[in-house]
C-alpha cells in the first residue's frame, strides 16, 4: 500500500492539473496570461526576476514548456511559433557542417525545407527509416551527426523503430531526433526509447482544437546544442506567443482522453473500412497487415494514433470526388483537432511526393464513430456512382 501511495503521478493526472500552474498572488486555480513584452530592472540595475524581454522568454510559455517536459519525460522543453520553427531551429543550431539521415516519408513541408539544407552547409540522405539496413547504409562515418525520423510518418503511417535507430545513431556519436507529432506522448515516449530530441507540431494533438499554431522540442539532456537552440529561438524571434502558450496548456489538460478516444475511433474505422469495394487499401499501423504493425505494437503503448489513410480503387479522380462528397468530415489540411478532417494529400504535396495520388488522409476527431463511418461510406458510394455515370 505504502509503495502505491508513493507511486509517481500518471501523465493523465499531471496534464489535467497542469503541474498546479495557478496564480500564487490571487490563488486563482487557472493561471493568468503574462502578456508583458518587457520587464522592470531592479534598483541595482539587475533583473532578479530572470525576465528581460518578451522575445527571449515568457512565464506563460514556461508553464506550457514545464508541462510538456513532464509529459515527454524530458529534462527540458521549448515551445516555438510553429512546428516548422521548432524543427528548423535544430538544424540552424548545428555547429558544423553535418550529414543528416532522414525519413523519406515525412511531413512534406519539412521535407521540402530539408531538400535545400545544403544552403546551410549540411548534407542529407533520405531513406526508408523503417528499413534498418537502409539506415545503416546511409551512414557516412565521421560525417553523419543527426538522424531525423518521423513515426508514424505522414501520410503512409510508416513505423520506424526508435530504439534501433537510436542504437545506430549513438554508435557513431550522432543524435536522434524524433518527430512524435502523430504518436503524441500518450502513445510513445521517444526519449525512453533512446531519442535525444523530440519535436512536435503542437498545432496538432497537443493543442488539439485547431486554434493554435505552435511547435515544441523536448530534450533528453540539456547541453551545448540545447543552449544554441534556445539562442536561435530568441534571435529568430520564434518564441510562442503567451496567449498561444496558454491555449496550448489548456489543450494539454485533455490530451490523454482526446487522443485515446481519437485512436479508438480510428482503429474502429480502419477495421470497418477494410474490404470496402471502393478501396484498394487502408493504411493504419493498428491493422495487423500494416508492415510496421509489430514494431508499432511494441513501441506505441495503449493505441496506434488517430490518423489513417485510405487508397481508392478508382484512383485520384475517385479520391478527390470522395473528399468532395463528405459532409461530416471537414475538407481541410492539418490534423489532430476535435473535428475530423479529410484531405487529398497529393494535391498539396505536389511533384516528387511519395504520397500516392489515390490516397485520402483521415484525421479522426471526437465525433460519433458511426456518423464518421456512414458519412464516408456514403461519399465512397456517391463517388463510385459519379465515376460510372449512374
Ligand atoms: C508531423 C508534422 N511535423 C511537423 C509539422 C509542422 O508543424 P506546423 O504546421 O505547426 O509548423 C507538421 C504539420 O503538418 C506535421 O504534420
Amino acid at each position: 500500500m505504502d509503495d502505491q501511495t508513493r507511486a509517481p503521478l500518471k501523465a493523465r493526472t499531471i496534464a489535467a492539473q497542469a503541474l498546479d500552474a495557478g496564480d500564487p498572488i490571487t490563488r486563482a486555480l487557472v493561471p493568468p496570461i503574462h502578456m508583458s513584452a518587457t520587464y522592470l530592472r531592479d534598483a541595482d540595475n539587475g533583473y532578479s526576476s530572470g525576465y528581460v524581454y518578451g522575445r527571449n522568454d515568457n512565464a506563460s510559455v514556461q508553464q506550457a514548456e514545464a508541462l510538456l517536459a513532464a509529459l515527454e519525460s524530458a529534462e527540458e522543453a521549448l515551445t516555438f511559433a510553429s512546428g516548422m520553427a521548432a524543427a528548423t531551429a535544430v538544424f540552424l543550431a548545428l555547429e558544423r557542417p553535418t550529414h543528416i539521415v532522414a525519413s523519406k516519408v515525412m511531413y512534406w513541408g519539412f521535407r521540402s525545407w530539408l531538400q535545400n539544407i545544403a544552403r546551410y552547409g549540411h548534407s542529407i540522405t533520405f531513406v526508408e527509416t523503417s528499413d534498418l539496413r537502409a539506415v545503416r547504409e546511409a551512414v557516412r562515418p565521421g560525417e553523419t551527426g543527426l538522424f531525423w525520423i518521423e513515426t508514424p510518418s505522414n501520410p503512409l503511417w510508416t513505423i520506424t523503430d526508435i530504439a534501433a535507430v537510436s542504437e545506430i545513431a549513438h554508435e557513431m556519436n550522432a543524435l536522434l531526433c524524433v518527430d512524435s507529432t502523430i504518436a503524441t506522448p500518450v502513445f510513445t515516449h521517444p526519449i525512453a526509447c533512446g531519442a535525444d530530441l523530440v519535436v512536435h507540431s503542437a498545432t496538432k494533438y497537443l493543442n488539439g482544437h485547431s486554434d493554435v499554431v505552435a511547435g515544441a522540442l523536448a530534450t533528453a539532456r540539456v547541453g551545448n546544442l540545447w543552449d544554441r537552440i534556445r539562442t536561435v529561438r530568441a534571435q529568430f524571434g520564434a518564441l510562442l506567443g503567451p496567449f498561444e502558450a496558454w491555449l496550448l496548456m489548456r489543450g494539454l489538460r485533455t490530451l490523454d482522453v482526446r487522443v485515446r478516444e481519437q485512436a479508438r475511433t480510428a482503429a474502429l474505422l480502419a477495421g470497418r473500412l477494410l474490404g470496402h469495394p471502393a478501396l484498394s487499401g487502408v493504411l493504419y499501423p493498428g491493422l495487423p497487415a500494416h508492415p510496421g504493425h509489430a514494431v508499432a505494437a511494441r513501441q506505441m503503448t495503449g493505441g496506434f494514433g488517430g490518423m489513417l489513410s485510405i487508397r481508392l480503387a478508382g484512383g485520384e479522380t475517385a479520391a478527390v470526388a470522395t473528399a468532395a462528397h463528405v459532409k461530416v468530415w471537414k475538407r481541410a489540411t492539418s490534423l489532430g483537432g476535435v473535428e475530423s478532417l479529410i484531405e487529398h494529400r497529393a494535391s498539396i504535396e505536389g511533384v516528387g511526393t511519395p504520397c500516392p495520388a489515390d490516397l485520402l488522409r483521415l484525421s479522426v476527431g471526437l465525433e460519433d464513430p458511426d456518423d464518421l463511418f456512414l458519412d464516408l461510406v456514403r461519399a465512397l458510394n456517391a463517388s463510385g456512382r459519379t465515376r460510372s455515370g449512374r
